[in-house]
């Protein structure tokens, strides 16, 4: 039997035989193309060559891609699980033709490929063209020796293929597979069965789908083609489905090995194959960037996850099993994907992280759902505000409660479901300020024009205005003012909103902030002096302030590509805020960095910084900035047109926000702290320009103030303090021993003023009983050695406080010892006192206790309890 391996093996030499480049799958998180949650076909990371916007040094590729398919125009989550060839995760055998060779290589290839390669069974297979190609039904008839009963005509729903709602498509021409076992699949062509299935897919790609949904022609034909590896491996391995192939059977035999349940075909294998699915898709997903969260696809890996936690408890796997899958996967897909071993221990930590952090509300779920089910009949409905809870406060994606739902056959109400979605989105949504009444209106204008890219001081007019009802600290009303056309930057993407001053004749204006309110350029502002009214006025920024702004913001950009060089592609911007005094920078990655990441860090930012790129801005078709490469930040929408921010080739991002003129300007850099701030996302503050330069002057006086203390140079002082500490604590010891010595020389005054005891049995017993402050359990037992051969006939009780414990040593002398008399017999109830026990020779016994506060108590009793003991 081929091997999975050895069919991907050949499908690549295969097409490197007719001249094509073997390059490697693109990441199955896009990074450039916010329009995409996840890699859904081959060509996608060909999409700018299409389009006319790229090139490549080849005009020939092949390769196998991670596609993964939840979401968007092409989704089969439903499938999984349910039939034996749809998956989240999978790869696409791929070959391209960038107006290289067209329609009839392409067809002949996969022909020979399938029919004399795999030798798959002429008989077995249909082919499908688009209605209206006759061209490719021609070809075809050539190739294959078929008729026009074996090549069938589609419409565009099955031989028109699209990328999304946007971007390159064309009319395309299938390989179908018929495992009818009378080869009698000619109806089921494309009507979802399982029997017969599509295997490949060429496409000739020869238009773009416009946003307004008209198509235009490309500027060049081009050849697309995919087939599914994993339907490849089932067909020539002749199984019935692709789990069967020996690319599913370790993972499902690990599931039946951890959870005891055996694999089975049929409808209870379905727990299996679901996790089997699903781990491929969370592993690929994390390794290529996307970290469970609670947005875009953030969260379709979370729901993802959390749907293969529920399958696995199915079959009594209760506690996190998933990350356990890794090495299987590993073993599997190492060798082709060298990101998986590269990243295993950190995803397997994020895996097993997110699975134990779901296990308990799993828990709590479901007993909430059966509440919910109790008394609902076959066909009843689970209300929107069940499920709603089921969301909000268990974390249960909607996808899995409809699951169990229809597992039970029930159903949800979807549309109150989202009903309840909505009203909580809108009570958490922040009060914002609208620009609706009240307002004093001097001129006609809307959508002031920005022109503080260029310009820190323009003519403006005052628009409108109106007081806020809030006071600036010096008692004075702030109004809201809009202009005619503004140089103050309006908050957003992180950067803080300008502040400045209007001046006119009449009068002067101070403002304190630039907001957005219902995408108006808002500026607070209040009166110094005279009256707000229209006409001319001249608008100042504060330069300083925006000045150290620009350095901040234009920093975080280096340091976003240089987090990507130093901890990997999986790092994303979640989050920045970037003020005069600092810059800060949320990012995605899963474990603290290290000092030398943080150096590195600091190092390729200030390289960049003196390298001295000049900044380019363009605005451009979001298009063909995302053809050109630029960083865009996922969940962000972004408008038709939008602005490209570049540094050198370093840096390429989409930004609103205002930056220096070249990287140089920055000045310096330094990061000041790096810390978690929820799972799985770290967050990085410090600062630029002079604030980094005043931040290194502070480091340097205190490295001055430490070594003037130290009284050595600089360089010595690591080398100082250890010496300091090393001799710290020999003094420390040292003063121990003499503590303790010291205790000794007590002894006889101790002996001279014990009190004597006598009864009819004893004359004479000396009684030692005494409480000792600041000593140890050692030189308590010190003492008590000590005290033995000069006492006499004497009993002696020693107590002190160590280390926050009670400690008590009790010591008898030989002779009455001899007579019956032992350590142990006094010291238990002495030590009972102290909340603790002991014991030891009858001649000495040490005790501890939890209690010291009762220390005096029982040193007082001692006594007693000696006496008792003498009879
Ligand atoms: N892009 C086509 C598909 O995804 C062929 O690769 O089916």
């Amino acid at each position: 039997m081929m091997t999975s391996k050895e069919i991907r093996k050949q499908f690549l030499n295969f097409f490197k035989s007719k001249d094509h480049t073997i390059v490697p799958s693109a990441p199955a998180v896009p990074q450039d193309d916010p329009t995409l949650m996840f890699t859904n076909a081959g060509m996608n990371q060909f999409k700018d060559v299409f389009l006319g916007h790229g090139s490549r040094k080849y005009t020939r590729a092949a390769d196998t891609q991670k596609c993964i398919r939840v979401s968007g125009k092409h989704n089969d989550l439903e499938e999984v699980g349910r039939d034996g060839y749809h998956h989240t995760f999978f790869e696409m055998l791929g070959n391209w033709s960038f107006g290289d060779y067209y329609k009839k290589e392409a067809m002949t290839w996969a022909w020979e490929l399938l029919t004399q390669v795999f030798k798959l069974d002429k008989e077995r297979l249909y082919i499908t063209v688009y209605k209206t190609d006759d061209q490719a039904m021609e070809l075809w008839k050539g190739i294959s020796g078929f008729g026009e009963d074996r090549i069938l005509r589609f419409d565009e729903k099955d031989n028109f293929w699209e990328m999304g709602e946007v971007g390159p498509c064309g009319p395309c021409s299938e390989i179908h597979y018929d495992r009818t076992p009378d080869k009698s699949g000619a109806k089921l062509v494309n009507a979802d069965h399982e029997d017969v299935i599509e295997i490949w897919n060429l496409v000739f790609i020869q238009h773009n789908r416009k946003q307004d949904g008209s198509l235009e022609d490309l500027p060049a034909k081009h050849i697309d083609t995919g087939m599914g590896f994993e339907r490849l491996t089932s067909i020539i391995q002749n199984t019935k489905t692709n789990y069967d192939t020996d690319i599913f059977l370790p993972i499902l035999n690990k599931v039946a090995q951890l959870s005891g349940v055996p694999y089975q075909q049929g409808p209870e294998g379905t727990p299996h194959r679901v996790i089997a699915d699903h781990i491929r898709m969370i592993t690929f997903s994390i390794a290529d960037g996307a970290l469970p969260s609670n947005v875009g696809r953030g969260y379709v890996v979370r729901r993802v996850l959390r749907r293969a936690a529920r399958f696995g408890r199915m079959i009594g796997l209760d506690d996190a099993f998933l990350y356990k899958l890794l090495e299987t996967l590993c073993e599997l897909y190492g060798e082709t994907f060298p990101e998986l071993p590269g990243q295993l221990d950190f995803i397997r930590q994020v895996i097993k992280s997110e699975e134990s952090s779901f296990k308990k509300n799993l828990d709590r779920g479901i007993l909430l759902f059966d509440e919910f089910a109790k008394d609902l009949k076959k066909g009843g409905i689970i209300s929107g505000v069940d499920a709603f809870k089921l969301y909000d406060t268990y974390g249960f994606p909607v996808d899995m409660t409809n699951q169990m739902a229809e597992e039970r056959g029930f159903t949800i109400d979807m549309k109150a479901y989202q009903t309840e979605l909505e009203a909580a989105k809108e009570r958490s949504r922040e009060t914002v300020g609208t620009v609706t009444a009240d307002w004093v209106i001097l001129k006609e204008s809307d959508n002031a024009p920005f022109l503080g890219y260029d310009h820190t001081e323009t003519e403006v007019e005052i628009a409108r205005y109106r007081p806020t009802g809030e006071e600036d600290e010096e008692q004075r009303d702030i109004y809201q003012v809009m202009l005619t056309q503004t140089p103050f930057y309006a908050e957003s993407g992180g950067q803080v909103g300008d502040c400045g001053t209007i001046n006119a004749e009449s009068f002067t204006l101070r403002v304190l902030d630039t907001q957005k309110i219902d995408g108006q350029n808002v500026s607070l502002a209040v009166i110094i002096s005279g009256e707000i009214s229209g006409g001319e006025a001249q608008a100042q920024v504060d330069s300083t302030k925006r000045d150290r702004t620009k350095k901040n913001h234009s920093a975080t950009h280096l340091m976003h590509q240089a987090l990507k060089d130093v901890l990997g592609d999986h790092v994303q911007q979640k989050g920045s805020m970037v003020s005069p005094e600092l810059y800060r920078f949320d990012f995605s990655h899963f474990e603290g960095m290290t000092a030398e990441q943080i150096r590195l860090v600091e190092t390729k930012v200030n390289e960049k910084i003196q390298a001295n790129y000049q900044l380019v801005t363009e605005v451009l078709p979001i298009e063909e900035a995302k053809a050109k490469g630029a960083q865009a930040l996922f969940g962000e929408k972004y408008g038709d047109k939008v602005r490209v921010v570049s540094m050198g080739d370093y840096s390429m991002e989409l930004c609103g926000g205002t930056h220096v003129k070249a990287t140089g300007d920055i000045g310096l850099f330094k990061i000041l702290s790096e810390g978690s701030i929820s799972a799985g996302i770290r967050r990085i503050e410090g600062v630029t320009g002079m604030g980094a330069f005043n931040y290194i002057n502070q480091q340097e006086d205190l490295v001055k103030d430490i070594s003037a203390a130290l009284k050595c140079p600089a360089e010595e002082t690591p080398e100082r303090v250890s010496s300091l500490q090393e001799k710290y604590k020999a003094l420390v010891k040292e003063k121990d021993q003499l503590r303790d010595k010291l205790l000794t020389y007590n002894a006889d005054e101790m002996i001279q003023s014990a009190e004597t005891y006598s009864n009819e049995i004893y004359n004479n017993i000396k009684i030692i009983c005494k409480l000792i402050e600041g000593t140890s359990a050692e030189a308590l037992k010190n003492l008590a050695h000590c005290l033995r051969p000069k006492m006499g006939s004497a009993v002696v009780v020693l107590a002190t406080e160590a280390k926050g414990k009670a400690n008590v040593v009790v010591a008898v002398s030989d002779d009455l010892v001899d007579r019956g008399i032992k350590s142990g017999a006094i010291i238990n109830p002495v030590a009972r006192i102290v909340g603790g026990g002991g014991g030891g020779h009858p001649r000495l016994a040490q005790a501890g206790g939890k209690d010291p506060s009762k220390l005096a108590e029982a040193i007082q009793a001692a006594p007693g309890i000696v006496k008792e003991q003498l009879g």
